[in-house]
């Protein structure tokens, strides 16, 4: 059975003053039935990792390399060192920003579970593809290229969209691609693909999250501006719980 997860990425955004929220939200989190990831930016990870209690902290990216020249780059270790467990991986603000490919998003992924991280991959069609009827075959062909050899993962479909903008695909557009990342998974892991928690993300709010947590195949959510807040995070975290 794949896992409930509320997972929440803070991007860049919040300071060592925001660190009373990660408080909450560990506090809370005890008496809620999911597993709750929180991915601060880099310089809080060590910090946040000492309050979390039942809280999972993850980063937002991570090299593919171990170690090395790599000017401004954080590597898997790294973040394992400062007390995370799980790693984003190819955020389309990462794809779209920095020119990330779904072949170097996989090399992270391995690097990060050599390291001991959980990847989260994202993957997501733009406006433009699902306009033009291609979202199922872009989306499958990021993940077939993007995911490592091993089955420790956790996927996130990211329409490009529905980002940051209000904007949620329908429960027949999350559904469809749900359950084609689904069957994807299995055909690539085999059993072990049915075990891996499919999260949806973009605008995810405790308004819209009930609807979103009963679609089959909806394991969780990967939330941006939502998670920031335990107001706003924790509503979340126990519509998933009671789903
Ligand atoms: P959003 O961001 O919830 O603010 O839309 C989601 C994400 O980028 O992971």
């Amino acid at each position: 059975m794949p896992q409930k997860i509320a997972a929440g990425n803070w991007k860049m955004n919040g300071t060592r003053s925001s660190l009373s929220e990660i408080q909450a939200i560990a506090e809370a989190a005890q008496d809620i039935d999911c597993t709750a990831i929180l991915c601060p930016p880099a310089p809080l990870i060590h910090s946040a990792a000492g309050l979390a209690g039942p809280l999972a902290i993850g980063g937002q990216n991570c090299h593919h390399a171990k170690s090395g020249a790599f000017t401004g780059d954080i590597s898997a270790e790294q973040l394992v060192d400062c007390g995370a467990s799980y790693v984003i991986l190819g955020h389309s603000e990462r794809r779209e920003g920095y020119g990330e490919s779904d072949t170097l998003v996989r090399d992270k992924a391995q690097e990060a579970l050599r390291s001991g991280l959980t990847p989260i991959i994202c993957l997501g069609e733009s406006r433009d593809q699902r306009t033009a009827g291609q979202a199922l075959d872009i989306v499958l062909a990021q993940l077939s290229v993007s995911v490592p050899d091993d089955a420790q993962i956790i996927i996130a479909y990211e329409p490009v969209w529905a980002i940051g903008t209000g904007l949620v695909p329908s429960v027949a557009e999350i559904t469809e691609m749900h359950d084609a990342l689904r069957a994807q998974l299995h055909a690539i892991y085999g059993a072990s693909g049915q075990d891996i928690s499919i999260l949806y993300g973009g605008s995810v709010k405790p308004s819209n999250a009930q609807e979103i947590f009963a679609i089959p195949n909806v394991n969780g959510a990967l939330v941006g501006g939502a998670s920031l807040k335990a107001e706003d995070f924790l509503p979340i975290m126990r519509s998933l719980a009671e789903s």
